[in-house]
């Protein structure tokens, strides 16, 4: 079935800050080369690489192409490319606007909107490291690049949005002093993900899920983030940042708004994040307390698939006596009518034993056992619904029945629906839903300033114990699910882990 047809976006120049770092040419610029191979692109679309280093508008190309053909070889062609390339320029600039980079990319800007007909509109994009984040802004005001008579500014904020609160609201007054909160566009890639935006589909398009979807029928829901690499090669970055930073202010608990969230009034940006922002408020404060609410580990020497791995500690950039967390368990509750007094378990992790993003939805067991005389089995056990985010994407509902043969037995059975064989249509990734949605001027996917707080305050808490306690950092050889704490976590409580 063909995607159903949508608008195509307005003209436009988009402007990558940071353009000869990684992210440029390992995700945005071959998501991009696949939108304009899919048509999506506007018809007259230009792209400016500002950065520090000295590349010619050739050189710039050659990286941008090298990046397509070693990243996303499947996307790449010869004819597409010789089409495509001609819009890409490069501009050296510091970005501090010193040297008058800003007031060049004015004039490079009014000139590339005029030879392709783009309009007056432009759309910039923060890839560079977050420091340079608010002289960008500065300068972009300053030389007048962030207002348009004619036409429209947008801005792409790329994660990390803030280190603490207060680093999260200073860049937040620094954008809306000279955007308006709807041409702010806060990047969380989890967002863009297929199989998140089906979280919505799954539990509001059909009418089987929503009735059970609370208190009365769930008992607890894990979402687990697990990854096999380690700190690759961004240990500067990782070690300064860790996991709870990395991934749990931002990923896992977006995949908890949408699991949890109200049904939206309308499915446009204001109404859904109105919903999301609202399981935040209701996330009961944690204290901080270490094993029962959350547990952090650091990986040691290990092996994964095999293959010896070193520890944290070893990695190349990593100080030998780092007390950056890796992997971090946590117990979740919302004080609200739907979710009182259903747990959240959410656990992310760095060299664990494989790639496995989930939500498990484990629903109560059946009140009363009518099998247990004749099967000599307890109360069965619980029917449990798994969203796999990524990989092997899809939804699995796990429930229980006759054994065949004499006797009464039971036995689970899993219902499978795989994405990639079912519905046979390229699935877009998570960079090309999001840029053609900025360049829409959708914003449901992005992140709006008050989830980006509340997500914040939520983990002061926990951050101002561990700026003090140093002591409660547990070692996990890689290749395990993390320490055995994590298990005690879930455990204290009868429930365990799924291996996904
Ligand atoms: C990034 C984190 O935001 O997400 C990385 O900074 C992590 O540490 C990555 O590896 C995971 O993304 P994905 O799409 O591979 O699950």
């Amino acid at each position: 079935m063909p995607a159903p047809p949508q608008s195509p976006p307005d003209p436009c120049v988009m402007v990558i800050f940071g353009a000869s770092g990684d992210l440029t040419f390992r995700k945005l610029v071959p998501a991009l080369f696949q939108l304009f191979r899919d048509d999506r692109l506007p018809p007259c679309f230009a792209l400016v690489g500002y950065g520090r280093q000295p590349l010619s508008d050739g050189d710039f190309r050659a990286r941008l192409r090298d990046g397509i053909t070693r990243f996303a070889p499947d996307r790449w062609s010869d004819a597409a490319w010789a089409r495509f390339s001609p819009n890409i320029h490069y501009l050296q600039g510091s970005y501090d606007g010193r040297e008058g980079g800003f007031d060049r990319l004015r004039t490079r800007l009014s000139q590339m909107q005029k030879e392709c007909g783009a309009g007056d509109n432009a759309m910039f994009y923060l890839a560079t490291p977050p420091a340079a984040y608010q002289p960008i802004i500065r300068g972009l005001a300053e030389a007048g690049l962030e207002r348009s008579v004619h036409g429209w500014r947008r801005i792409l904020v790329e994660k990390p949005f803030g280190s603490d609160l207060a680093s999260a609201q200073e860049l937040n007054r620094a954008l809306l002093a000279v955007f308006r909160e709807r041409q702010i566009f806060r990047i969380d890639h989890y967002l863009g993900k297929e199989t998140v935006q089906n979280i919505l589909m799954l539990r509001f398009a059909n009418s089987i899920f929503e009735p059970l979807w609370n208190q009365k029928y769930i008992d607890h829901v894990q979402i687990t983030a697990a990854e096999a690499i380690g700190a690759e090669d961004r240990a500067g970055y990782y070690d300064a940042t860790g996991a709870l930073r990395d991934m749990v202010q931002n990923h896992l608990l977006q995949l908890l708004m949408l699991v949890a969230m109200e049904p939206p009034v309308e499915l446009d940006a204001e109404s859904v994040r109105d919903e999301k922002a609202k399981v935040l408020r209701a996330l009961r404060p944690w204290r901080g307390e270490f094993g029962t609410e959350v547990v952090r580990g650091q990986y040691s020497a290990g092996e994964i698939a095999g293959e010896p791995v070193v520890g944290y500690r070893q990695e190349k950039g990593v100080p030998p006596d780092s007390r950056t967390e890796t992997f971090v368990a946590l117990r979740v509750f919302l004080d609200n009518w739907r979710w009182a007094e259903v747990p959240f378990f959410l656990r992310t992790g760095k060299r664990l034993p494989k790639q496995a993003t989930e939500i498990a939805i484990v629903f109560k067991r059946t009140p009363h056992s009518l099998f247990a005389k004749s099967t000599g089995q307890d109360v069965p056990p619980p029917n449990v619904l798994v969203l796999r985010i990524q990989p092997n994407e899809g939804i699995a509902l796990r429930f229980e029945v006759k054994a065949p043969g004499p006797g009464v037995h039971l036995q689970p059975v899993v219902m499978d629906f795989p994405y990639d064989s079912s519905l046979g249509r390229h699935a877009p990734t998570a960079y090309e839903t999001l840029l053609l949605d900025a360049l829409r001027g959708d914003g449901t996917l992005f992140t709006r300033r008050d989830e980006v707080e509340y997500a914040w305050r939520a983990l002061e808490p926990l951050l101002a114990v561990w700026s003090h306690d140093a002591s409660t950092l547990h070692l996990y050889a890689a290749g395990t699910w993390g320490p055995p704490a994590a298990d005690r976590l879930i455990g204290a409580s009868g429930r365990a882990w799924r291996c996904p």
